[in-house]
This record gives structure tokens, sequence and C-alpha cells, in this order.
């Protein structure tokens, strides 16, 4: 990754990374995708964040925030602090980041989005995740701290993640979900709170049942 400013002095933006992929004259959006892929200028991305080859942060994105704890004193008023120390996010290699998303910083350790993982608009990643490999979150997810999300998994849009939550690989998140417990590899789960499918469907089966006998 370049660190020099952008050198195309007929680009009104003059993005800190050279590389924004506007397509002004003398700056070919097509060129640079090819070279080292594209930050569009009206993100934000926190200095230290460790950006690898091909990776995309569209509109609006907001990368390196800081993450806070929540306390209640004994009066039950909300006190918010920042947390820890502060960790850069890595975006690896073909990573891709939507519009308006935001992906807080580490405060134990790196956040991390693995390579050529797909992360749409709207997205919220919480401080100190690890998000595998291959992996599809699509639009309105919330990931609080600390979530893992292995490899090849698929969150559908609108989704929250408890904190603490681990995904194994391969996992499917239905539309809509509240996961509430770590989800083993392969799994599919649904609903709010999330289960797995299969007694999802005969819960379901079992409502409908109920409902006819009466
Ligand atoms: C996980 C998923 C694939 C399950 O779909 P499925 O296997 O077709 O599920 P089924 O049709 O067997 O569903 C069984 C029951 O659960 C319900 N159900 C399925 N997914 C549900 C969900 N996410 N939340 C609540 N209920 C759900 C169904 O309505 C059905 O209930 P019914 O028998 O009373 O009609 C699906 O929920 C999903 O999330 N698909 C992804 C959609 C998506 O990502 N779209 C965006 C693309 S950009």
């Amino acid at each position: 990754m370049s660190n020099e400013k952008c050198q195309n002095n007929s680009c009104p933006y003059r993005c800190q990374y050279g590389f924004c992929g506007i397509d002004v004259e003398g700056c070919s959006l097509e060129l640079l995708t090819e070279r080292e892929g594209i930050i569009h200028p009206s993100a934000y991305v926190r200095s230290d964040t460790v950006i690898e080859k091909d990776v995309e942060i569209a509109e609006l994105a907001c990368v390196g925030s800081r993450g806070m704890t929540l306390r209640w004193d004994t009066n039950k008023h909300i006190h918010w602090r920042r947390k820890g120390q502060d960790y850069p996010v890595i975006l690896k290699e073909g990573a891709y980041i939507g519009a308006r998303t935001v992906i807080m910083r580490g405060t134990k350790w790196s956040t991390v989005i693995d390579e050529n993982t797909f992360i749409g608009p709207n997205v919220s990643i919480g401080h100190d995740n690890k998000i595998g490999k291959h992996c599809c979150i699509l639009s309105g997810t919330v990931t609080c701290g600390s979530v893992v999300i292995g490899d090849y998994s698929y969150i559908a849009p609108s989704c929250t993640i408890r904190d603490n939550i681990t995904l194994g690989k391969g996992v499917t998140i239905g539309i809509g979900s509240l996961v509430l417990k770590d989800v083993p590899d392969g799994a599919t789960v649904v609903g709010r709170p999330a289960q797995d499918i299969m007694l999802f469907r005969k819960e379901r089966q079992k409502i409908k049942e109920l409902i006819r006998l009466e």
C-alpha cells in the first residue's frame, strides 16, 4: 500500500492514500482497481489501519472508530468510557467494506476482516471482532464486541450478534436473526432468538397443529 498523498493535482479530493479511485482526469478507476483497490474519498479510514491488496472501501464507511464499555452506577445512571488500548483494524486482501459501514478498532487485539470477505452497507462490526475469510455479512447487521465468525459464513441482512459469540465455519444466519449463543460449524440458525433451523421448523409445525386444534 502506498503511503503517499494523492499526486493528482486535478483531483478535487486529494486523498491521503493516493488511490481513491475517483474517476477524474488522470486518475483512472480501472487502472487503480487493478493496482491496489479503491477507497472512496468520503470514507473515513483511521491512519493506523492495515490495508492489504485489492481492498475496497465504499462511500461514507468508517474504519477504525473506537469501541466503548457501558457501566451503570448505583443510581442506575449509565456511564460510557473508552475501552482498553487501541489496536488497528486489519483489512486483508480482497475485503470489501460497504457504504456507511462502521468497523470499530480493537481494544484487546486488532479487529480483523479476513481475505475476500464482503461486508455490505450499513453494517456495524464491533471492536475486537475476527471475521473469517470468504464471509458475506449483509446490510443492516450488527455484531457486538469480540465476536468471532468462521470462514465461509453467510450472515443475511438485519441480524444482531451478541458480544463474545463465536460462529463456526460455514455457518448461515437467517435474515433478521438475533444470535445469543455460539453456533457450530456448518449450522443454519434463524429467528429471534436464533435456533437451529431443524428445531425451528419443528416448532413452527407444532404451533400450526395447535392452532388447527383450537
Ligand atoms: C436461512 C434461510 C436460508 C432459511 O430458509 P429456508 O430453508 O427456505 O427456510 P424454510 O422455508 O424451510 O423455513 C421454515 C420456516 O421458518 C420460517 N423462516 C425461515 N427463515 C426465517 C427467518 N430468517 N426468520 C424467521 N422465520 C424464518 C419460514 O417462514 C418457515 O415457516 P412456515 O413453515 O411457518 O412458513 C432464510 O431464512 C434466509 O435467511 N435466507 C437468506 C435471505 C437473504 O440473505 N436475502 C438477501 C439476499 S441479498
